[in-house]
């Protein structure tokens, strides 16, 4: 019983019903006009007879009607019958077709005529149709003195009428049947890619997220519903192997550490040592462990941040003063790697933010700027206010090792290192896990900014944070 719950037997029922009752309804108007239209006919006919008899007939009423009929139609109106009578209703002459019948006249028809009205019914005499009769008073000096009667068989009307009601009541409902077929296949044509669709989903549920859907369609609904469908699967595929990867690189990450750390002690456990060696192993332990909660407390930042529950402030920060400190901060780690640092602040670039977020988006980039800058460089580091684009921006420029395009749009990925950061991270000299511009990414976008990056290889780079400013 499924399938009467299906959406084709409900589109293929509303279509028939509909058709039916547009049917049903055109029917019913074609049966009534056209009887209307007959029976008008025949009473414009009979009526135009009855006048031109009228016209001619004077007491006492012997006229040959035959004769009149020929005189004014050239031929015998067949089919029609023709009497007149006097005002005692008696006859006085009828055509000569009306000696096979009788016609009526009643008693009601009579004292209508008597008072010079016509009267038109219709009357049962013999044989299987009715007759249609027109009654008309003959007027001699204001007053009844005969009547005439013309009246016409019914039976042309009564059997075109007959005809078409058959017609009607076969052709309605084989059309209905023909509906109904040519609907239901449309509808199953035209729904066939929801059962694919069903299918593919079905199978993407269970697991396979590397299934599209493949259906031959142009941009119409279903294509539409596919391609968005299929573009929401990529989403979540990626977004699934992002997770997976991210769970990787975390505990590759979180494993070099520990496996130095384990080395270390299992080394220095293994005899006794002087109280120096192990001082220089604790130091290189600390090292270690500062390095692994640096790991965990950036994760614990971005992946509070994707569950949207780290709580930005939003108060005035002035950008220029913030730079110059990191500026400041940073100047003892800028002389041990020989590399200049210079600041240019134009003094007031405010912006709506959170002061500490906005502190670690300069720092990270600064301090990239100095791990990737070779000995005698430089890392500038800029503040300027754009008010006519109500925007600040912060510009980093290094003239350090650059990064190769094919790097550029991944630097910001969670975890992503170029392979020269990597090869340098042998030296334990820059060591870092490739998650401080994914948290850079992240606060611009916190506060409706945005960051990016040009750079040369072996020429340096310029990392530009655009910001609103506060008005
Ligand atoms: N100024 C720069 N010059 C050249 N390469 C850079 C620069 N800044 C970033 N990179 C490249 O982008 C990578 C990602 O940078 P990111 O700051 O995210 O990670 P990291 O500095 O390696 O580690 P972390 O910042 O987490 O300690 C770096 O490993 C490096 O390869
Ligand atoms: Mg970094």
């Amino acid at each position: 019983m499924q399938w009467f719950k299906s959406i084709k037997f409900k589109l293929t029922s509303w279509y028939v019903v509909i058709l039916a009752v547009i049917l049903s309804t055109f029917s019913l108007f074609l049966y009534f006009t056209l009887a209307d239209s007959l029976y008008k006919g025949v009473d414009g006919k009979i009526k135009t007879m009855a006048e031109i008899v009228v016209s001619s007939a004077r007491s006492p009423f012997t006229i040959d009607l035959d004769q009149l009929m020929t005189d004014r139609y050239g031929v015998r109106p067949l089919g029609r019958f023709i009497q007149v009578l006097d005002e005692s209703g008696k006859i006085g002459g009828s055509s000569t077709n009306v000696q096979d019948i009788k016609i009526p006249i009643s008693v009601p028809t009579l004292t209508a005529a008597s008072k010079g009205i016509t009267t038109y019914e219709t009357v049962e005499v013999m044989g299987k149709y009715p007759l249609r009769l027109v009654t008309m008073p003959v007027m001699e000096n204001g007053k009844m003195a005969g009547v005439v009667q013309v009246a016409s068989s019914l039976e042309g009307v009564e059997e075109a009428l007959d005809k078409l009601a058959l017609i009607l009541f076969i052709a309605v409902p084989a059309v209905l049947l023909f509906a109904s077929a040519g609907g239901l296949f449309l509808a199953n044509k035209a729904l066939k890619p929801v059962d694919q669709i069903t299918q593919i989903a079905r199978r993407i549920g269970s697991g396979d997220l590397s299934q599209r859907i493949r259906i031959k369609r142009g941009n119409d609904e279903l294509g539409r519903l596919a391609s968005t469908f299929n573009e929401m699967i990529a989403k979540v595929d990626e977004s699934f192997r992002q997770v997976k990867r991210f769970t990787a690189d975390a505990s590759h990450e979180l494993k070099t550490p520990l496996t130095i750390l384990r080395g270390e002690v299992e080394v220095g456990l293994k005899r006794e040592r002087a109280l120096k060696e192990y001082k220089r192993i604790l130091v290189s332990n600390l090292e270690e462990i500062t390095r692994m909660s640096r790991i965990v407390e950036d994760l614990l930042t971005l992946s509070r941040a994707d569950m949207g529950e780290l709580k930005m402030e939003r108060e005035k920060v002035e950008l220029s003063s913030l730079a110059r400190e990191v500026w400041e901060d940073l100047q003892i780690m800028a002389h041990q790697r020989k590399v200049e640092l210079t600041f240019i602040g134009d003094g007031h670039a405010p912006v709506d933010g959170d002061p500490l977020f906005l502190r670690q988006l300069i720092l990270n980039l600064a301090e990239n700027g100095l791990k990737y800058t070779r000995p005698g460089g430089e890392v500038s580091m800029k503040v300027e206010s754009d008010r006519d684009n109500g925007v600040a921006r912060i510009f980093v420029a290094d003239t350090g090792v650059g990064i190769a395009p094919k790097d550029l749009k991944r630097i910001f990925d969670r975890f992503f290192r170029t392979d020269k950061a990597r090869s340098r991270d042998t030296s334990r000299d820059t060591g870092g896990t490739g998650l401080g511009l994914s948290i850079c990414q992240w606060i611009a976008r916190a506060h409706k900014g945005e960051i990016a990056v040009k750079s040369k290889v072996g020429k340096g780079s310029t990392f530009t944070v655009t910001l609103p400013l506060k008005h």
